[in-house]
């Protein structure tokens, strides 16, 4: 009997770059829960589906799969920073880029990535907070605006892969730098 990843695992092994290389073979080639992929640009993929965690489904729509589900944490605000406009979802994002919310009365509320990329506030941690707002995304000095206002706090609602609704362009990203 044929095995049956045995395709995938072939296709895998020819697009094998050096980091899959190394981060497979070994223990530490992942960041907390997720796992090499070098189909990412950040080199990491998030593959325990539901499973509770802060890294999960990085570029996912926190705020929408939690209320549809009735499980998970309740975010005011949600998203993951990128370095680029087009990762998959499930790609991992860039760790300790900042998320700046500058609101309606001038109010200023800070997120910083995680190992996935992901940055979340609670109802709690954004009360007060007034749309419309300006936000930009902040990384290694470099900064990337949002030019439109922002709306409301569920990033994911638009910044999907090939971009949503008003037609973001994609990922909330901040380009690498020279
Ligand atoms: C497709 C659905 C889905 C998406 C998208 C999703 N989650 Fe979840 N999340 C769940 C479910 C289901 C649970 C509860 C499962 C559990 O506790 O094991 C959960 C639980 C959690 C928990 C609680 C973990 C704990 O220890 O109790 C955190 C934190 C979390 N999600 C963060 C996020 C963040 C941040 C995002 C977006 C970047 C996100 N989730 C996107 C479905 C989703
Ligand atoms: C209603 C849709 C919508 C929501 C919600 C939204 N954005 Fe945007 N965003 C856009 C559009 C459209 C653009 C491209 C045009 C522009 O810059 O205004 C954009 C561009 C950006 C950019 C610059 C270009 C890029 O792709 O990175 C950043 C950074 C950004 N948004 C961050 C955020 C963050 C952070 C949130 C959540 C707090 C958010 N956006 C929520 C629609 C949205």
């Amino acid at each position: 009997m044929s095995h049956p990843n045995f395709r995938l695992t072939l296709l895998a092994s020819l697009g094998a770059s050096l980091l899959l290389a190394c981060g497979d073979s070994g223990e530490g080639g992942g960041v907390g829960l997720l796992a090499s992929d070098d189909a990412c640009a950040s080199g990491l993929s998030w593959n325990h589906g539901n499973t509770g965690s802060e890294q999960m489904h990085p570029g996912g729509d926190c705020i929408k799969c939690h209320g549809q589900l009735g499980e998970g944490p309740t975010y005011e605000v949600a998203g993951t920073v990128y370095e680029s406009l087009t990762e998959e979802d499930d790609c991992g994002g860039l760790e300790g880029a900042t998320i700046e919310i500058t609101d309606i009365n001038n109010n200023v509320f800070t997120m910083t990535t995680n190992s996935a990329g992901n940055f979340f506030m609670t109802p709690e941690q954004a009360e007060g907070i007034e749309y419309p707002a300006t936000v930009k995304a902040i990384y290694d000095g470099r900064e990337n605006p949002m030019i439109g206002f922002l709306p409301y706090g569920n990033c994911s609602d638009c910044h999907t892969r090939n971009g949503n609704w008003t037609a973001a362009g994609g990922r909330i990203y901040v380009p690498p730098g020279e």
